[in-house]
């Protein structure tokens, strides 16, 4: 029997490709796989070790917290100042910039992460991820401000989500494809499982939270309405529905067999004063590099999401990703108004 391709061999590879490259990368990524691993031991273990419900507080966005938020947040932080590769954090679950305690080594990456996204899907049981997105730190410096972390996505040096499922699965890009890797529990390893992942460009499977229909504009409205036609619509054909409520599980979804997912902005969040449901920085941001690499396409409506510039670090944005010809005909319906 032979072991395959650990995450690790393949990030050290990689690395030789990179010119000076000091390893720093690599350790980075080590860390966030040890997160992982940690996170999917506390997914899988769930009410026997007392780690489901509500936390009793609110994060930031003025979201409920499950307690799940708040371990898997710190179990991030944990295992990203201890070993000099991170500059500083953001995560969804901190008002502001995480910058490490006096002491710890400052490295040269700024880390923005959602520690559990679908947090609500806990207690039901249902897949939940983890979400990460790399960027460069621009300076050194001892302590780093949001301005720093205001980068528009196309600056991402990695990207990357762990999806814990039926099998916990680390899928990452380095802005040289996509690879998904499986972790062999038995062992404590991620070994690769698919390799040059690719989008199918058509689909006939679309991911929205219906019960928000009577909120959404009109091109939104009008492309759901002709999904919903079917065959004898204007599109030519029947369409299937999914809605998982984390998107971590829609956007695998995708990778594996296409489709589109979007929460599109509607009158409800405007209401609110927001600009979308989903936050840039740490969710749209490196799903869109992620689904790129892929050969998909993720924009907002009416324009690419990477190519955003960043006003604040929980800014959120209306998401429409995944196979490109799809995608293309929402981003057409939005620009003929
Ligand atoms: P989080 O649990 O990190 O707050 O994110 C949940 C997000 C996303 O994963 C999902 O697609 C969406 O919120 C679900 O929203 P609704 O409950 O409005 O359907
Ligand atoms: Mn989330
Ligand atoms: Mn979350």
């Amino acid at each position: 029997m032979h072991i395959g391709t650990t995450l690790t061999n393949y990030i050290i590879e990689r690395q030789r490709d990179i010119e000076g490259a000091t390893g720093e990368f690599t350790g980075l990524l080590n860390d966030i796989a040890t997160s992982c691993k940690k996170i999917a031991s506390l997914v899988e273990k769930g009410d026997l070790i007392g780690v489901l419900g509500a936390a009793g507080s609110e994060n930031v966005q003025g979201e409920e917290q499950k307690k799940m938020d708040i371990i898997t947040n710190e179990v991030m932080i944990e295992a990203l100042e201890s070993n000099g590769h991170v500059a500083a954090m953001a995560s969804e679950e901190m008002e502001d910039v995480y910058n490490l305690p006096e002491g710890k080594i400052r490295g040269n990456y700024l880390v923005t992460f959602d520690p559990l996204d679908g947090s609500s899907n806990m207690d039901v049981n249902v897949s939940v991820g983890t979400i990460f997105s790399i960027l460069r730190a621009r300076e050194q410096k001892e302590t780093y401000s949001a301005e720093d972390f205001l980068q528009p996505g196309t600056e991402q040096v990695a990207a990357g989500y762990c999806l814990y499922g039926p099998s916990t699965i680390m899928v990452l890009t380095t802005g040289d494809g996509v690879n998904m890797f499986t972790l062999d529990k038995d062992f404590g390893e991620f070994i690769m499982t698919k390799s040059g992942v690719k989008i199918p460009e058509d689909t006939s499977e679309f991911a929205i939270n219906m019960s928000n229909m009577r909120f959404w504009e009109p091109p939104m409205k009008r492309y759901i309405d002709e999904c919903l036609a079917g065959k004898t619509g204007p599109r030519g054909k029947d369409f299937n529905m999914r809605w998982v409520a984390s998107m971590v599980a829609e956007v695998h979804r995708i990778l594996t067999r296409g489709g589109i997912f979007t929460y599109p902005i509607d009158e409800k969040i405007k209401a609110k004063g927001q600009e979308g449901k989903l936050r840039l920085m740490y969710e749209a941001n490196p799903m869109s590099f992620i689904v790129e690499q892929a050969g998909g396409m993720s924009i907002t409506g009416r324009e690419r999401i990477m190519e955003i510039q960043p006003k604040a670090l929980h800014q959120r944005v209306p998401v429409v990703l995944g196979s490109k010809n799809e995608v293309q005909v929402v981003l057409d319906y939005h620009r003929e108004g």
